[in-house]
Formats: C-alpha cells, sequence, structure tokens
C-alpha cells in the first residue's frame, strides 16, 4: 500500500467513525493537506446527511465548495460535533505538530471549538518524541526578527519560510532543533512571545483519536 492509499483509508475511516452521528443540524469542522483532502473527497458522498461544514483554511473552503458542501463562518456557528485533520507528527499521547501547510492558526482554533477533534495521518507520521519535524509558528511580519531572536533563546533554531504568507496576512517561521520532551510547556512559551499568532504544537488540545494508516490497516489510539 502506498502512502496516498493509507491517506485514503484513514480518511474513510473517520468517515465511518462520524457516519452515525450524523443528522441535518451536523456541521463537521475540516482540516487542511493532502489527508485532509481525500477526507473531504469521501465527505461529499455523504453530503445530504449533514448540513455543512467550518473549513481550516482557504483552500480547504474552495475544495467543500467545489463538491457542494456548504461553509460556514465559525463566529455563526455554535455547536462544531467534530473536527477531522492530518498531523506532521503525532507521539502516544495524541500530541501533535501540525502547520506543515501553513494552515495551523485555524486549525487549532477550529479544534479547540469541536467537541472531538480526529486526527487522521499514516504510519509515517507516527513519532516517540515530537519535534524531529520543524514547528512551524505564525508571526505578525513586523515582529519575524524579534520572535526569532526569542526563540533562539529557548532554543529552537528558526527559519523564515519564505514566499509563504498565511490566509491570515502573516508569515511562517519553521523551528528546528526545539527540545520538545515537554510539548505542553514549549507550546505555551512561545505562545507568549509578543508577535506569535499560533505555533503548531498541538499539545494543550491533543486529539481525541488519532486513526493510523498503515500497510496492515487502520489502527486506533485514543
Ligand atoms: C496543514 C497541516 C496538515 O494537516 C499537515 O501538514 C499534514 O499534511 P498532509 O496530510 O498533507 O501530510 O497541518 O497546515
Amino acid at each position: 500500500m502506498n502512502q496516498d492509499a493509507m491517506k485514503k483509508a484513514v480518511a474513510e475511516a473517520a468517515i465511518a467513525l462520524i457516519k452515525p452521528d450524523l443528522d441535518a443540524k451536523t456541521i463537521i469542522g475540516v482540516g487542511t493537506g493532502s489527508t485532509a483532502n481525500f477526507f473531504i473527497d469521501a465527505l461529499a458522498k455523504l453530503k445530504m446527511d449533514f448540513d455543512g461544514a467550518v473549513a481550516s483554511s482557504e483552500e480547504t473552503a474552495r475544495r467543500l465548495q467545489h463538491h457542494g458542501i456548504p461553509v460556514y463562518d465559525l463566529n455563526n456557528v455554535a455547536d462544531l460535533e467534530v473536527y477531522v485533520d492530518g498531523a506532521d507528527e503525532a507521539n502516544e499521547h495524541l500530541e501533535l505538530i501540525k502547520g506543515g501547510g501553513a494552515a495551523l492558526t485555524r486549525e487549532k482554533i477550529v479544534a479547540a471549538v469541536a467537541r472531538r477533534f480526529i486526527c487522521i495521518a499514516d504510519q509515517s507520521k507516527r513519532v516517540s518524541q515530537l519535534g524531529a519535524f520543524p514547528v512551524p509558528v505564525e508571526v505578525i511580519p513586523m515582529a519575524r526578527s524579534h520572535v526569532a531572536r526569542q526563540i533562539v533563546k529557548l532554543g529552537g533554531d528558526p527559519e523564515y519560510r519564505e514566499g509563504v504568507v498565511t490566509d491570515n496576512g502573516n508569515v511562517i517561521l519553521d523551528i528546528y532543533n526545539m527540545n520538545l520532551a515537554n510539548p505542553i510547556e514549549i507550546e505555551r512559551e512561545m505562545n507568549q512571545i509578543v508577535g506569535v499568532v499560533a505555533n503548531g504544537i498541538f499539545a494543550q488540545r491533543p486529539a481525541d483519536i488519532l486513526l493510523l494508516g498503515s500497510s496492515e490497516g487502520v489502527t486506533t489510539l485514543r
């Protein structure tokens, strides 16, 4: 089974998990990236069974709309039953690194609102300790150098992701070599730097369910 087949398998496993709870009022939070795209394509087949979706990026909103799935502004949604999204890394505590696609801030907001967060990923994303993948940090453009200097003090090596502007009009620093033995603490410390909008460590709000695809099938971690 190749990586795309594993992503498709976990996307379909997520559909099977949420399907029994769908009704005409259900609004689903939808993530960003290639794995989330498989989920969107599978979700489109059920579009008569739920109300609509909240998108974590403009790209996801376009894909949902292309399938005829109504996209809601999160401010107009009182209840978000579930959020389904991929990850760049996941550990056994279901703590994640996200933001490889630069959508981390909106992803974090939707994950914070959702009652359940189902993370879908292929086996290559599973790690014993987070941090081999550089931690994306969304930064207000004028604060870029200040934030980079503060992150060096925390032990990280920031690299400016050139040419990338987020959906919120900000820039991304990718942080290499950060010691993430205590992800909750580092997530908090990075959030306290003035100019940081959000960072890609999802430890304060980890996933509730992790579906991991491998050539043997889909494993569920809770
Ligand atoms: C986007 C993300 C994605 O979920 C993450 O990068 C994984 O992407 P893919 O499913 O393409 O491997 O956080 O900001």
